[in-house]
């Protein structure tokens, strides 16, 4: 098969060096990083300043650097053109990798055990067994369902909710709001992997989490957060650690990022705190994906993981 002719791609990046993309992309295209005045064919992103893509007449598609699509359809005056996201068994692994260690943290009593360390105190601490724990997944997609089925290979029972009907061997699923109150109520851990959206923004509050199931083998509920910080309200989870609604958090994602010096959840003694770092997608795996969506493209194919913009995801 002949190759695909060079196209000219917008690389459109803020919050990290996209060097590497840069290198990648440019074996088979034309990469700029701010428009030239030249026709542009594809623009790559991640949080790209808003009216970077205005007035490119030519773009056929947008391809987001990440799974999440957020930073995108952020943009007020956004071309009509399909928006891609990535899926990736590199991320997804890195995903499961993320959950499995906060989850079995948390389920093991690590938080307890480093304090216990850090004063020299021997004291065994009673361990349910995994099949005792309930794992709540709130999305259940491309990352859900991989993290739903690391955790059901460890032992745990495992719930998952969703938008619609989304059935899954060993998983018993909710969906919907009518579905939220039962899913919560069967629920210990509670692993949050849904976009941001209108819909998902600030679902995280303390309402939800009175929900979880508090009295438990773990002594408590406990929230870990790998989707959008802007999903979650940090006061609230603040408030529900102090006043016994959850035993403790893992946080990859916060409302503001980089996590501002003053916020309270760095030094609180039951949260555990990670910098947007639970699958950070890997030019090296993910750039040859893209320029094969750019390839499929040129053939006349669809491209694949299209986002629904109605939906936000
Ligand atoms: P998918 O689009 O494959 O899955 C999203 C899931 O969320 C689906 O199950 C969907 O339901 C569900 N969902 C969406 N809206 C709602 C709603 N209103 N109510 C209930 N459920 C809803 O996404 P991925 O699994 O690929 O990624 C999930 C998110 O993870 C990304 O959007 C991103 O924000 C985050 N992420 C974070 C990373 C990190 O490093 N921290 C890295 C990568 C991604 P349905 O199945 O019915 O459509
Ligand atoms: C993503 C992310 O959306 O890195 O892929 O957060």
């Amino acid at each position: 098969m002949s190759s695909p002719a060079r196209r000219r791609i917008l690389l459109s990046v803020t919050g990290y060096d996209p060097k590497l993309w840069k290198e990648l992309l440019s074996a088979e295209h034309d990469v700029v990083t701010q428009p030239d005045g030249e026709a542009i064919d594809y623009a790559v992103v991640w949080k790209h300043p808003h009216g970077a893509l205005d007035g490119l007449t030519g773009l056929k598609a947008i391809f987001s650097l990440g799974a999440g699509v957020d930073h995108i359809l952020a943009d007020p005056g956004l071309p009509d053109v399909p928006i891609a996201r990535i899926v990736a068994d590199n991320l997804t692994q890195h995903m499961v990798e993320y959950m499995t260690w906060r989850v079995l943290d948390h389920h093991r009593n690590g938080m307890t055990y480093r304090a216990h360390q850090a004063q020299k105190t021997w004291h065994e601490l009673s361990q349910p067994a995994s099949n005792d724990v309930s794992v709540g997944i709130m999305g259940l997609g491309q990352l859900g369902r991989a993290c739903a089925s690391a955790l059901l290979a460890l032992g745990f029972k495992v719930n998952g909710w969703t938008r619609t009907a989304r059935p899954m061997e060993g998983v018993t699923t909710f969906h919907g709001e009518n579905g939220l109150r039962d899913f919560l109520a069967a629920t210990d851990i509670l692993v949050v992997l849904l976009p941001h959206t209108p819909a998902t923004e600030g679902i995280i509050d303390h309402a939800l989490l009175r929900g979880l199931r508090r009295e438990n083998r773990l002594g408590g509920a406990i929230l870990i957060n790998g989707g959008r910080g802007k999903l979650q309200k940090e006061t609230d989870i603040l408030e529900a650690l102090d006043d016994g609604t959850l035993k403790e958090a893992s946080l990859d994602v916060f409302q503001q990022e980089p996590l501002p010096q003053q916020s309270p959840l760095w030094t609180h003694p039951r949260v555990f705190v990670t910098p947007h770092a639970a699958a950070t997608s890997d030019p090296v795996h993910l750039a040859p994906l893209m320029l094969e969506q750019i390839a499929r493209h040129q053939r006349g194919e669809a491209l694949q993981n299209v986002v629904d913009r109605a939906e936000g995801y």
